[in-house]
């Protein structure tokens, strides 16, 4: 794409930390800051990702465990996180998958944001928690350090709306931008088989414009959109840059982890979509007669 093509998009957020320490809670009390009042209550999240909007601004957040997330996308080549929010609880400090997290997110180049949570608690110890990160190359800037960190409680909405202004900032800083006026390219969130509807996709469109009709190559399946549902659970016509969106209309389920490509022609994304999938159908015969033979010799 030509700079002059690109716009601003929103950032994709993951949120990573310690088994307990309230990433669920803390996904829950984002979404429900920021809900409108009209859709107060009535809200039930649709799919696996959701955005908000705040001061005029969207934010896409991912669901998937982000340590799920990281691992098997990046084992596949996908790269979706641009900023990952750091959940350490303030009574329980640094434990081994915080630094697990920290791993992932410095191999990936992505920054973090540490939200401290549970700051409600009388034995919350932020102090104990800013002293183990430092251990880890996590410097607060009150510490001379770069690293930004949100004291938070996920459980009563406190400092919610600071770790929102904190990751706007660093959005900023990142400079995120895409094309909208192009064919959509993205990576599989997750997708299952569905009884009524078939091949049911949610996909993250990280360039371009998804619209309904189009001829689609998903890992290795294809088809054309069918239909499309926002994270309202809402039918949608288009889905720009940083959307999470669900499909159907594929032939196969494709897995979390693969890239889709748009082709404009739709002959050329069945060309590309059976050579695609007869070359996966080959390797997997090639493994399964491997199999036979150990099998043989066993
Ligand atoms: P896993 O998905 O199992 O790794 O856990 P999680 O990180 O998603 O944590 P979850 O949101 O399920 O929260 C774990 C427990 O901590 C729940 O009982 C929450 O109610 C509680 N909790 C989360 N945030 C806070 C908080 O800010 N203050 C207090 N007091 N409790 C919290
Ligand atoms: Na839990
Ligand atoms: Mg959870």
């Amino acid at each position: 794409d030509k700079e002059e093509d690109l716009q601003t998009r929103p950032p994709v957020v993951t949120i990573m930390g310690h088994v307990d320490h309230g990433k669920t809670t803390l996904l829950d009390s984002i979404r429900n800051t920021k809900v409108t009042a009209s859709e107060a209550g009535g809200i039930t999240q649709h799919i696996g990702a959701y955005q908000i909007e705040d001061k005029g601004k969207k934010i896409t957040f991912l669901d998937t465990p982000g340590h799920a997330a990281f691992t098997t996308m990046r084992a596949r080549g996908a790269q979706v996180t641009d900023i990952t929010i750091l959940v350490v609880a303030a009574d329980d400090g640094v434990m081994p998958q915080t630094v697990e997290a920290i791993n992932h997110a410095k191999a990936a180049e992505v920054p973090i944001i540490v939200a401290v949570n549970k700051m409600d608690k009388e034995s919350a110890n932020p102090d104990r928690v800013m002293q183990e990160l430092t251990e880890h190359g996590l410097i607060p800037e009150d510490w001379g350090g770069d690293t930004i960190f949100v004291s938070v409680s996920a459980l009563k909405g406190d400092g919610i709306d600071d770790l929102i202004e904190m990751i706007q900032l660093v959005s900023e800083v990142e400079e995120l931008k895409a094309n909208p006026n192009r064919a959509a390219q993205g990576t599989v969130i997750e997708a299952e088989l569905d009884k009524g509807r078939g091949s049911v996709a949610t996909l993250l469109v990280q360039n371009g414009t998804l619209n309904v009709g189009d001829p689609i190559v998903v890992g290795n399946t294809f088809g054309r959109v069918r239909a499309m549902v926002n994270d309202l659970g809402r039918r949608v016509k288009t889905a720009g840059p940083s959307t999470p969106v669900e499909i159907t209309g594929l032939n196969e389920v494709p897995q979390a982890g693969d890239q889709f490509m748009v082709f404009v022609d739709e002959k050329k994304a069945r060309q590309i979509g059976e050579a695609r999938s007869k070359k996966q159908q080959e390797a997997q015969r090639k493994e399964s007669s491997k199999l036979n033979l150990e099998d043989l010799f066993n």
